[in-house]
């Protein structure tokens, strides 16, 4: 065995490293000269042993006999991978058997060394793990780092856009009095009729989006229009039904593509006879046909400029009657479930 020692090229790596070794003079041999060169090292005789003392310790490398009783440097090897997946290993062996070989290789085993193995080998083969342990380390700190950075912009941008959205709903419920707090009602509505109708997080979250925004367009139209008590003229109601597209194009920079379209179409009808491209059916988006309803649902249910509010389950019955030519037959079942189960009492009353 030759004990001369090549300098350590990584002093400061702080390693610690665990050497499993049934054979007494080979183990206290490693442990020994491991510590000599500045490594803090801990020592089992066994696998079982080698698990109690890992539990105890977080390790940067593990020095492991291949073929030892009871438990094999292999199984060992299994068992820690499982409780940490950085930890790197060095195979001693004194033959090294095909099929261990290729199983080594297969769970990215770092090196291993064949009996009688001399202390220059084992001190190469150690440095090369710890550095590469250190990369790895590295590489994990500085994706945590970008990981960190990006969470913090995107939360930035998550805040700027839900400000921005906040915004424009003040800005259209400045415009109408009579729609104060008719945003958020039809959110409520259209997000738990989606809900109710089995529909994914994402589609319930863009449909919520789009309910907010819907009429974002009527601030493109004068309010002596908008709030006009008598009946509108063919004119002005030629005017209103643009509202859909104004919204989109006051959306369009901040909106993907189904929450506009579900903006697009939130005036469409069943039958066909809405606007505005007169969309029939299953045509019509899913989140335009929620809109919709609850659009509806809601402005039945307040007070407007050119008339009071109607009472809930009148109003129910109404949609009920316009099941197949205004609303979609299966969304109205659901609204009416949501109206009744009354979890938006306190919303509708603001
Ligand atoms: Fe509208």
């Amino acid at each position: 065995m030759n004990n001369q020692i090549t300098p350590f090229p990584e002093k400061r790596l702080d390693a610690r490293i665990m050497v499993v070794e049934d054979q007494d003079l080979t183990r206290n041999a490693l442990t020994d000269f491991l510590g000599s060169q500045g490594h803090r090292v801990d020592c089992a005789a066994g696998g079982q042993e080698a698990l109690e003392v890992f539990e105890k310790g977080k390790y940067n490398l593990v020095i492991t006999n291949l073929n030892m009783p009871g438990m094999s440097g292999i199984e060992l090897i299994k068992i820690i991978r499982t409780m940490d997946q950085d930890t790197l290993f060095i195979i001693i062996t004194g033959s090294l058997d095909a099929r261990y070989s290729i199983e080594a290789l297969r769970m990215g085993i770092h090196d291993y060394i064949l009996k009688p193995f001399d202390f220059e080998d084992l001190s190469k083969s150690v440095a090369s793990a710890l550095i590469a342990d250190k990369r790895i380390k590295l590489r994990q700190e500085y994706n945590n780092i970008l990981e960190r950075k990006i969470f913090k912009l995107d939360e930035r941008f998550r805040l700027l856009f839900f400000d921005s959205v906040q915004s424009l709903v003040n800005a259209i419920e400045a415009k109408d009095p009579y729609t104060s707090g008719h945003s958020i009602r039809v959110t409520m509505y259209s997000m738990d009729i989606a809900s109710r109708a089995g529909l994914s997080y994402e589609t319930i979250s863009e449909i919520g989006l789009a309910a907010q925004l819907h009429d974002v367009g009527k601030l493109g139209i004068s309010e002596t229009i908008l709030n006009k008590p008598e009946e509108l003229t063919l004119e002005e109601f030629g005017l209103i039904k643009k509202h859909p597209l104004l919204s989109c194009q006051i959306l369009k920079p901040i909106f993907k593509n189904r929450p506009l379209e579900y903006v697009r179409h939130h005036h469409e009808r069943w039958n066909g006879k809405g606007y505005p491209e007169k969309l029939s059916g299953d045509d019509i988006p899913i989140g335009s046909r929620i809109i919709a309803l609850a659009d509806a649902f809601d402005a039945m249910v307040s007070d407007r400029a050119y008339r009071k509010a109607m009472r809930e389950d009148r109003a129910l019955d109404e949609i009920y009657r316009e099941r197949g030519r205004q609303f979609d037959p299966a969304l109205v079942t659901h609204l009416i479930s949501t109206v009744e189960n009354g979890s938006f009492e306190d919303a509708s009353a603001g």
